[in-house]
């Protein structure tokens, strides 16, 4: 009998900036508190980029993920980043990590927006590669500098997010581990929640339009109070969809956005706290980042066992959420 081709995290790896950010410190630039950040979102500190790119940043996170993989950059033959904070409006961050990783020219590279989404909208993408035969090992990448698109005058917002980056490579496996359900939604109606517009400039044929504020504008009680609807569900869909209950589920790994946020879908799907990963208080919101970075440190503290049942899910502007159940 025909096996059923899946795709198997063979290999995680993950990297933030050095230079840490402390709500202390952010207390100096705008009028805020340590104690304002910590009891509304769960965030100590967090970490931007002094020198590092949004290329640099993947780059540094797909190589641990290839060494923890114990494979070289020949062996892939698909690279998706998930990012709205790319090296460029083109070509894409995938095809910059591509040719700084040494990853074989001519392979498909390319990049996905879908915001604090991206990571594993990358990962769906990848998997439908791999169950199809179209790729055998992948790189699947989220990163984002958010550091360059948030108003540092903003303190609704500038408080909340950090920069990084997690990778996770791939492989076609036939056995019964690896990805066992994948969902993506999008519903642009809500665009106008969560949004960056961009330093684009109109063109000189635009008629009245004039250049707005490039950074990120955010409704955060509306976004709070879909997110956690919004994401409980998805995690329902996900273990339903993998044929799963809730009570098979080892850990959760959510979009660390805030940690009221994973509070209340941890204490809804009946999780003890040693079961939900947990790292927005050191990182903020890292955006497509969050999830990789997150199941990488969890991976390397030996909180991921074989054959464990691992749910993520997130949630971003776009709108967009997603989920996914792993057998490790
Ligand atoms: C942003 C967030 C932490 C704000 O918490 P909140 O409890 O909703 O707070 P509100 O926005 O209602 O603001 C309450 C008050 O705090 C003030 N405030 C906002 N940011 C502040 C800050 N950094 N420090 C101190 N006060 C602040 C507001 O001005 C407001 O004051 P007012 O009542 O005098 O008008 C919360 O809404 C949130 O996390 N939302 C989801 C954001 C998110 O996850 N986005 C990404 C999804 S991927």
């Amino acid at each position: 009998m025909p096996h059923t081709l899946r795709s198997k995290i063979i290999g995680t790896g993950s990297y933030a900036p050095r230079k840490t950010l402390t709500n202390d410190d952010l207390a100096a630039i705008v009028e805020t508190s340590d104690a304002w950040i910590l009891s509304r979102t769960g965030i100590k500190e967090r970490r931007v980029a002094v020198s590092d790119s949004s290329t640099g940043m993947a780059v540094k996170a797909a190589k641990a993920a290839l060494k923890a993989a114990e494979l070289s950059a020949k062996d892939i033959d698909l690279v998706i980043v998930g990012t709205v904070t790319p090296e460029m409006i083109f070509p894409s961050t995938a095809c910059f990590v591509q040719s700084e990783l040494g990853v074989r020219g001519g392979s498909a590279a390319f990049d996905v927006s879908a915001a604090c989404s991206g990571f594993l909208f990358a990962l769906d993408t990848a998997d439908k590669y791999i169950r199809t035969g179209a790729a055998k090992k992948a790189l699947v990448i989220g990163v984002d500098k958010f550091s360059r698109i948030v108003d540092w005058q903003d303190r609704s917002t500038c408080v909340l997010f950090g920069d990084g980056a997690g990778a996770a490579v791939l492989s076609a496996s036939s056995g019964s581990r690896g990805l066992l359900a994948s969902r993506v939604h999008s519903d642009g109606r809500g665009w106008e929640m969560l949004y960056a517009p961009g330093a684009v400039r109109p063109s000189r044929f635009e008629d009245g339009v004039r250049a707005e504020e490039p950074y990120i504008k955010m409704n955060g009680n509306e976004t709070f109070k879909i997110a956690v609807r919004t994401m409980e569900r998805a995690v329902t869909e996900a273990i339903e969809s993998s044929g799963l209950t809730k009570g098979d589920v080892s850990l959760l790994v959510p979009h660390q956005a805030n940690m009221r946020i994973i509070k209340a879908i941890k204490e809804r799907m009946g999780l003890a706290d040693e079961q939900v990963v947990m790292n927005l208080d050191r990182y903020g919101n890292t955006s497509a980042g969050s999830i990789p970075l997150a199941l990488d440190e969890a991976v390397r503290e030996g909180r991921v066992k074989d054959g464990d049942v691992i749910v993520f899910v997130a949630f971003g502007g776009g709108l967009t959420w997603a989920s996914a159940v792993v057998r490790w």
